[in-house]
């Protein structure tokens, strides 16, 4: 079986659990519609400079963790981190460097080299959304708003939201700056990351999981109060919107985020069910620069990891289990039957109906076996002698009465009875 399983960090999904990926990404289309967003498909690979010059080339995923490889026409391609640099390279496209809004939302599978674990996969899979084009306080509170009513929407209680405001680039000069000073104090006691952070990447330290760091962390000093006004403001008006929309937060100075693209607004949603790699979702508001672009696209979105909100819903047991419809079962005794069979199952199938049938000489037996198995309620038996008299025998799974119907209403009656 070893040679069974996929490359490490991957996974097979099955019917069963597809299904419930399926409703999953229904659950997300059919909320974020309701908020103007429609979907938006993107390659899985782009070029590597869109994500090296889009995420910034200090942040750990780009220098860590992308798949990068050279195509035949020597191209360097990267399989996606990340949904929103390549969502970016596709709205340049429109008017969104304009200030035209667009109001987009995508899923599927993302790629990051990291170490697995439970929750921590190399292809995982996000369902995120980005707002583009226009910058307002209010709609950073609305895309957080909305990621907040899809988890309800999932089942998901007792998320917690943690907000914060990265400012803009104007403020890291003096917010920084205080940092700078207070670390300097405190780097020869921290952990070597931290120690190459504060030389290259210095807000990362504030979110440094090292229990030393974490006690240095802690008495940093409020680079909040250093950010401009204007900031100050912006930030405040988010939180003014949430009030009003009912969205309960933290403030969490720590929490900066992976990714260099992110101004103002910053957020992430934890949840305890999911144990060390807690955050279901993240997010913020970015200025995104990319190739060759001397003006950055604005916007503000998230992503969720499907993996995660799965994770936490076991936790919960709120997902239903998902089985699939069950399927009208035909039991044929003899080719002659068999062939007719066929053309019902055809015929049932266009009507909507699940069916299945047995394709080889089986006794009644096993065939009935077979029905139980596929979970049939109902189970039609044909044989020479019905056919000859023009009926089918149908069988009720559950109560095991049986009827015969006439061939002409057989069709109606095995559709209706769904
Ligand atoms: P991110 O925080 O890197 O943000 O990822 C978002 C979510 O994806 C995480 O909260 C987590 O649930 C899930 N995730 C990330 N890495 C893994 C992994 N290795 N295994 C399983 N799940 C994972 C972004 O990707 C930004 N693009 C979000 C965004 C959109 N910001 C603005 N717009």
């Amino acid at each position: 079986m070893a040679n069974a399983a996929p490359p490490p960090g991957t996974a097979d999904i099955f019917p069963e659990e597809a299904r419930r990926w399926r409703r999953l990404e229904a659950a997300a289309a059919d909320v974020f519609a309701r908020y103007g967003y429609g979907e938006l498909r993107t390659p899985i690979f782009e070029f590597t400079e869109v994500f090296q010059r889009g995420l910034g080339g200090e942040t750990e995923v780009v220098q860590k963790e992308m798949y990068t490889f050279e195509d035949r026409g020597g191209r360097s391609l990267t399989l996606r981190p990340e949904g929103t640099a390549g969502v970016m390279r596709a709205l340049l496209n429109t008017d969104v460097l304009n200030g035209v809004e667009q109001r987009v939302y995508y899923c599927g599978p993302m790629f990051r080299g990291e170490r697995p674990s439970a929750g921590r996969k190399r292809q995982f899979h996000q369902i995120g959304v980005e707002n583009v084009g226009r910058v307002a306080p209010e709609l950073d509170a609305e895309c957080i708003a909305m990621l907040m009513h899809l988890l309800e929407e999932i089942g998901i209680t007792g998320a917690v939201l943690k907000i914060n405001s990265r400012g803009v680039m104007a403020d890291r000069g003096p917010a920084g700056q205080l940092l700078k000073d207070y670390f300097a104090g405190h780097v020869a006691r921290m952990c070597p990351d931290c120690q190459t952070r504060f030389e290259r990447n210095l807000w990362r330290i504030l979110d440094c999981k090292e229990a030393g760091c974490r006690a240095i962390v802690a008495g940093a000093p409020d680079y909040f109060s250093a950010y401009s006004a204007e900031s100050q403001d912006y930030f405040a008006r988010v939180l003014a919107s949430l009030d009003a929309l009912g969205v309960k937060y933290e403030i969490d100075r720590q929490l900066v985020r992976g990714l260099d693209y992110y101004v103002h607004t910053v957020f992430e949603v934890t949840h305890e069910g999911l144990g060390g790699q807690n955050a279901i979702a993240g997010g913020g508001r970015y200025e995104l620069f990319l190739p060759d672009q001397s003006k950055p696209v604005r916007g503000v979105g998230f992503a969720a990891g499907m993996e995660r909100l799965m994770l936490v819903q076991d936790a919960l047991n709120t997902a239903r289990t998902d089985s699939a419809e069950p399927p009208v079962f035909l039991v044929s005794l003899g080719s002659a039957a068999r062939l007719e069979n066929l053309k019902l199952a055809a015929a049932l199938r266009r009507r909507g109906r699940h069916v299945a049938l047995e394709v080889e000489d089986k006794s009644m037996k096993a065939q009935m076996r077979s029905a139980n198995r596929a979970g049939a309620t109902t189970v039609v038996i044909r044989g020479d002698e019905e056919l000859k008299r023009g009926v089918a025998v149908v069988k009720n799974m559950a109560g095991g009465e049986q009827r015969e119907i006439p061939l002409d209403g057989l069709e109606q009656v095995l559709t209706e009875e769904k």
